[in-house]
């Protein structure tokens, strides 16, 4: 029996200052491993809680970046700064494990996790129109640096991220095939997952592509996502079995989410949802 709670979205940057900031509640001993769908933290932030995370539950703490941890900063150092700080870490005992595209095993299970971002090609064709629009009103395209020379991150960039994170997935999940699978990411992987209320809106693009060609192929036992804090989850049937869309995002501090704490996925009773 293999447990893990998730969240996501926690977004901690808002929590100096906020009437109710996050706090990490009691969880049972039987817990396998934490598992974070992205938007945790802002840059260094991101860190700061996994850290705590474990020095509370001294149990596996696995992450994927969301589009806001690399808010404010630069990508591409971000990646080498963290990467440092995580190899010090784990040196000190703690098993925290971002994954970046990457698989890991906790209690015989394989939880294959990456940002996954977007291509913008939800609706197909219109890509251009999708990017522009994306360019006009996400954030990250002005919040988010890349490179050495730290220019602003462009929609084609996110492209690229995208291209590289669905490359390695599609390989981890074929490499992986007979094993239980959990598949993390942060941005959603089906056009079921959007919210009825903007349904047809060309940003949805920004949020979601489709990657159900992939889950018919594949029929990962569970398909973790965040990103949007409104979201649906679904259950889909492939050739391999069902797969299971969850989805439990805390949100902004303003916002009403139906966040669960103690939200679990359990991979020998996959109807089982909450502690
Ligand atoms: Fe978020
Ligand atoms: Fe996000």
């Amino acid at each position: 029996m293999t447990r893990f709670i998730h969240w996501s979205d926690l977004h901690t940057e808002f929590d100096p200052g906020n009437m109710i900031p996050f706090e990490m509640p009691d969880l049972p001993k039987d817990i396998d491993a934490l598992l974070l769908a992205g938007d945790t933290g802002v840059g260094d932030g991101h860190l700061d809680f996994l850290q705590r995370a474990w020095e509370k539950y001294e149990i596996p703490i696995i992450s994927v970046w969301g589009n806001h941890e690399a808010y404010k900063n630069n990508y591409t150092l971000l990646r080498k700064r963290e990467a440092d700080r995580l190899l010090n870490l784990r040196a000190s005992g703690m098993d925290i494990r971002v994954l970046h595209g990457e698989a890991t095993q906790v209690s015989g299970v394989t939880v294959i996790g990456a940002s996954m971002w977007t291509d913008f090609s939800l609706y197909v064709g219109m890509e251009f129109q999708a990017k522009q629009i994306a360019n006009q009103q996400m954030n990250d395209f002005h919040k988010i640096r890349i490179g050495e020379r730290a220019r602003h991150l462009t929609p084609n960039d996110m492209a690229d991220l995208y291209a590289e994170d669905k490359a390695r997935v599609t390989g981890l999940l074929e490499e992986h095939k007979d094993d239980v699978r959990v598949v993390m990411t942060h941005y959603m992987p089906s056009e079921a997952c959007i919210h009825p209320a903007y349904r047809g809106d060309l940003l949805n693009a920004s949020f979601a592509t489709n990657l159900e060609p992939l889950i018919w192929d594949q029929g990962p036992n569970f398909w973790i996502f965040g990103h949007t804090h409104q979201g649906l989850e679904t259950d889909i049937d492939t050739p391999h079995g069902t797969t299971r869309l969850r989805h439990n995002p805390r949100g902004y501090p303003h916002e009403k989410s139906a966040f669960n704490p103690h939200r679990i996925i359990d991979t020998d009773d996959p109807e089982r949802k909450f502690l």
